[in-house]
């Protein structure tokens, strides 16, 4: 619900369980009232002040300075006397920066508009609020957009700069949200890693100064994430305080969570300043991507159920979130670049006898890439890999009763390609330096629309070609030297975003023109894995380590934010290759369940022992699927923390059945009655569980006692029913 109290000049925006106030002072600047548990009265204007009196411009005009570094301003500007750190600041055709903002005016609606060209949440009949702020000196008008999900405690928020001023002038920085919190939030949750180790959580304390987030790359890469979550101190992983903020967007972020000399809290959110300046036209629009904010009084675990469920209901492609997805093996790490059609055709011939539904082809299938330092670009089959063709090998595979998917990296071109002899200009470069390689690899120049035409006609064709059910849309190298000979001096701060709009562009042409396939999204492994590309793909592969350790904890991180049902989860060879760790294979395939189930190794070249495991668990997989991918996830104990063991489970909405998935790490000796505390079953309904009968109130207070298992690595999945 949205209110907009007249006499007070004060915005509620209700939730189920929370309250967001916002005020408007005499002079028309917005602040930031409250953000909390629910509240019933709009008589909150006490709150915003800035100190015993209303030390507002007004009434004391000779510290008007000290008033803008003092008030909560709900959408902070630069250059102006707010001396913390703003969200916008615009440079006009003079060369001067800074603005103003006031209150103009605002409407409250229920149809909520789309982010032009950008992935948003979908209204789907949300109450929605603009507030009209303007800066008259400058010509400037910047609209505040927020979505109240009230059933999923979220508000999404967005910003629109409108020029009016009759001249260019050029956004220099342009951040989506901020709060001003005035709680007693002290500690900071953010996610943090490397390749093949993406999303470790991490825990630190608010201090003073800035603690910042944030990623260059033009994704949001390995090592960081566009999320960011302040917590009281004493918040366990069911209660206590949580404010967290998740950016819509796949390129460069910034998020800081910044404690000023009043001990007052301020965290924001949005693209990062570095490499950006978007010249604005006069009468044209800017939009930034949104953000998803929620305030939970139920911790981490509340939190991440909030997350799970809008991501759901609002974010993912509706078509995929209850479909069962195809258990699917990729020839990855069975082959590398070592393949060709009849090895692929063992390959299915073995995997579907096991019960698998899908081959994908992974790289190298094009152009003469027989190594990574090639063919990217050249997006033509190679025949002497593929003899007959791709139609001939995707027949073959579906002639087994398996569907087909095919890998590609469309934003890359490697030097040693026909693309690039032709079209050296379409890489992105700095004029008169040889561009760097990653990976002995370019980045297309995808501020240039032929370039991207070019490349969706690619895709378009070879998706044509033959009977094509997914696509796997890998990114493997970060963006640098982001500039383009195709635009102007005063355009060059355009690249990074140019591009992401570009990817969005192709993946929306792309999921529009094959409104049956499934995407899934990856990036070196899991560098991508945001909100702005689950919008296009229900899946992303989550890491390219499938060790089941390191897959604890990054399943942890990325399961605090996104539903278990996006991430890719394989099961891989041992020892692994990543980092040579030797494991059980159930208990790679017990970490797996929690994901989108799939294997990742030569199916004709593993023991027989293991292979002849795999119907049952892919028959285990498919019992769970529908609850993994449709129920509430409750955290239960973190290996990343105890160093011993992990342990989570998933809870369908009636709260009938539930599945814990339980893995030792280290064994434990002479150990007596472990109990693990269950959550989110109903504490009146009486529960079985290895053939005994529990309340559920036992199981979540009392605990479960967990069977002793011999030996590091272990796992145990649990299976817990309603009885009757
Ligand atoms: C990335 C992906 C891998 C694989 C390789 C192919 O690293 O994460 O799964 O597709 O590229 O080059």
């Amino acid at each position: 619900m949205v209110i907009f109290d007249g006499d007070k000049r004060v915005f509620k925006l209700d939730t189920d369980n929370t309250s967001y106030v916002m005020g408007i002072t005499e002079e028309g600047y917005l602040g930031n009232i409250y953000y909390g548990k629910k509240v019933d009265s709009t008589d909150l204007v006490y709150a915003m002040r800035t100190g015993e009196h209303p030390f507002t411009p007004s009434k004391v005009p000779g510290e008007k300075i000290s008033f803008m570094d003092k008030f909560p301003m709900e959408y902070p500007f630069a250059g102006t006397g707010d001396f913390r750190s703003s969200c916008i600041n615009i440079r006009d055709n003079a060369g001067q920066e800074g603005l103003e903002l006031k209150y103009k005016s605002h409407n409250i609606y229920a149809e909520k508009r789309k982010i032009d060209g950008m992935p948003s949440a979908r209204g789907d009949g949300s109450m929605s609020l603009d507030i009209v702020l303007s800066d008259e000196a400058l010509g400037a008008e910047v609209t505040l957009v927020y979505t109240v999900y009230e059933e999923c405690d979220i508000i999404t928020r967005s910003v629109k700069v409108q020029n009016t001023s009759g001249k260019e002038f050029y956004i220099t920085k342009a951040l989506s949200a901020c709060l001003n919190l005035e709680t007693d939030v002290s500690d900071i949750l953010s996610l943090h890693g490397s390749w093949a180790r993406e999303r470790h959580i991490q825990r630190s304390k608010i201090e003073y100064g800035s603690y910042v987030t944030e990623s260059l790359r033009g994704e949001p890469g390995h090592q960081d994430h566009p999320f960011i979550a302040v917590l009281s101190g004493n918040c366990s992983e069911n209660c206590g305080d949580v404010y967290a903020m998740n950016l819509i967007y796949s390129g460069n972020f910034i998020a800081r969570v910044q404690k000023d000399q009043f001990d007052k809290v301020r965290m924001s959110i949005g693209i990062h300043p570095e490499h950006f300046t978007w010249k604005l036209e006069s009468g044209q629009c800017f939009e930034m991507p949104e953000v998803i904010m929620q305030y939970s009084c139920k911790s981490t675990n509340g939190m991440t159920n909030n997350f799970h469920d809008f991501f759901r209901k609002y974010i993912l492609p509706s078509k995929w979130v209850e479909a069962e997805r195809p258990v699917l093996i990729n020839n990855w790490e069975a082959t590398y670049f070592d393949f060709n059609d009849d090895k692929l055709v063992q390959i299915a011939e073995e995997a579907s006898k096991l019960g698998i539904d899908m081959l994908v082809m992974d790289d190298g299938w094009f152009g003469h890439r027989n190594a990574d330092n090639s063919s990217l670009g050249d997006w033509y089959v190679n025949e002497e890999k593929l003899k007959g063709g791709l139609k001939k090998l995707v027949d073959r595979v579906n002639a087994l009763g398996m569907k087909f998917g095919i890998w590609f990296e469309p934003e890359m071109i490697s030097p040693d390609s026909d693309l690039y002899r032709s079209h050296p200009e379409w890489a992105l470069a700095l004029d008169g330096r040889e561009p760097g390689l990653c990976r002995t690899q370019y980045v297309l120049d995808f501020s240039r629309h032929e370039v991207v035409d070019y490349i969706y006609g690619r895709l378009h064709d070879i998706l044509e070609s033959a009977n094509i059910e997914y696509v796997k849309w890998d990114m493997n190298r970060p963006i640098a030297e982001a500039a383009s000979l195709s635009l102007p001096a005063d355009r060059q701060g355009e690249v990074m975003h140019r591009h992401v709009l570009a990817l969005y562009e192709l993946q929306e042409r792309l999921v529009n023109d094959f409104p049956d396939l499934l995407l899934e999204n990856c990036s070196g492994g899991g560098a991508r894995f945001d909100a702005g590309m689950l919008y296009y793909s229900p899946q992303i592969w989550c890491s390219d380590n499938a060790d089941p350790v390191e897959r604890l904890m990054i399943q942890e991180g990325t399961h605090l934010i996104y539903p278990l049902s996006t991430t890719g989860t394989h099961v891989a060879d041992s020892p692994n290759h990543v980092n040579g760790r030797i494991t059980p294979f159930d208990t790679r395939a017990d970490v797996a369940l929690t994901g989108t189930f799939g294997y990742e190794l030569d199916v004709t070249r593993i023991a027989e022992e293991e292979r002849n495991l795999i119907p049952a668990q892919i028959e285990k997989y498919k019992k769970y699927r529908n609850l993994i991918q449709t129920g509430d996830y409750y955290r239960i104990a973190s290996f990343r923390e105890n160093g011993r063991y992990d342990s989570y489970m998933v809870v369908s909405k009636d709260k009938n059945k539930a599945v814990l998935v339980y893995v030792q790490v280290v064994t434990d000796s002479n150990v007596l009655n472990k109990k693990i505390k269950l959550c989110g079953l109903a504490s009146d309904k009486k529960y079985i569980v290895d053939d005994m009968e529990y309340l559920g109130s036992t199981l979540m207070n009392v605990g479960y006692i967990m069977k002793p298992l011999r030996g590091d690595f272990q796992s145990v999945v649990v299976e817990i029913n309603c009885a009757g």
